[in-house]
């Protein structure tokens, strides 16, 4: 044997350890942190989902956004400016999280105006009437609220505490759905109609943001083994059924599902299934507004090059200022 053997050797055994000191982490359930060693799939892995949960967060503005100028009042254009500027923090959180596994912000943006990284499928759908603003909050942060509830506790520390604040803006934004919901059904015929519409519109998709059907999944396994993701995408489309259906009865609309009905020996709810070949046009692109959300993003991002270029200069003068204060 020779020497550099001997060293490679004496490596691969420390990366062993480190391996095992990561495998152990996860086992007594604690948290990994950006200084920690950790396997290059699950830094990947962890990028990966990062980032298409920032890039959901930012196009998310737009179906909503649009509503801003034409909001019925005051009041509810005031809520809706703090949802829809709350779902911008979200974003800047996430990316800040992505960049704490070395990943870089711009490029991870200009990954998504390429079409090169996804976001959640949910976004490509349009925004007809202001009933939508109220059926996105009840049902689409629904949603996402049982998605991220267990992010909390995901293994990677960024990511986990970014969600605890997160879900805590995400109830609001759903109570105020409901709220805007529930108003609506107490006023005119046209108002439930609206409202009904939109519910009938939102539910599929809604359904689908958890993902394809388990069997479908092939990184839910290992995700899950890291205790990235706690629960199965199937798991938690079944939460969401649960605990919508008494929603939707207190708020009296009808959810467009012949098959939903209470199971008894189960517990649980029994419910359709979804157009799986719907999903898969909107994640691979041909979803009712694909192109014009991704459009959009690029010009917002193109149109705020100044706005970045001021800010590094002004950065960097201050650097600047700051060295010649230390140096007098
Ligand atoms: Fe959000
Ligand atoms: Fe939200």
């Amino acid at each position: 044997m020779t020497g550099f053997e001997t060293t490679s050797l004496e490596e691969s055994d420390f990366e062993l350890r480190l391996h095992e000191q990561f495998d152990d982490t996860i086992a007594r359930d604690q948290r990994i942190e950006p200084r920690d060693w950790m396997p290059d799939g699950y830094r990947r892995t962890l990028i990966r989902q990062i980032a298409q949960h920032a890039h959901s967060e930012i196009i998310g503005m737009q179906p909503e956004g649009e509503w801003i100028t034409r909001a019925p009042s005051l009041r509810r254009k005031a809520i809706l400016f703090a949802k829809v500027q709350d779902e911008a923090g979200h974003g800047l959180y996430l990316y800040s999280a992505a960049e704490t596994l070395g990943a870089d912000r711009a490029d991870l943006t200009q990954r998504l105006i390429d079409g090169r990284q996804k976001y959640s499928s949910i976004f490509n759908y349009p925004t007809p009437t202001f009933a939508d603003v109220g059926v996105i909050a009840w049902l689409v942060d629904g949603a996402a609220i049982c998605n991220q509830v267990p992010l909390c506790r995901s293994s990677f520390g960024p990511y986990a505490r970014a969600m605890v604040r997160v879900c805590k803006e995400e109830s609001f934004h759903q109570r105020q759905g409901y709220e805007l919901l529930s108003t609506m059904m107490r006023g005119t015929d046209h108002q439930r109609a609206t409202v009904q519409d939109a519910v009938d519109r939102w539910w599929w998709p809604s359904l689908m943001m958890f993902g394809p059907p388990d069997g479908d999944s092939p990184n839910s396994e290992q995700s899950m083994a890291w205790r990235i993701k706690r629960h199965t995408n199937d798991e938690l489309r079944q939460r969401f059924v649960d605990m919508t259906v008494p929603q939707a009865a207190a708020l009296g609309v009808t959810l467009p599902d012949p098959e939903l009905r209470w199971n008894e020996e189960r517990g649980r709810h029994d419910f359709g299934t979804p157009d799986w070949s719907e999903l898969h046009r909107v994640i691979t692109g041909d979803g009712p507004c694909n192109t014009e959300r991704v459009a959009r993003r690029r010009a917002a991002h193109e149109d705020g090059a100044w706005v970045r270029e001021a800010a590094s200069a002004h950065a960097a003068t201050q650097a600047a200022r700051a060295r010649e204060g230390a140096a007098a």
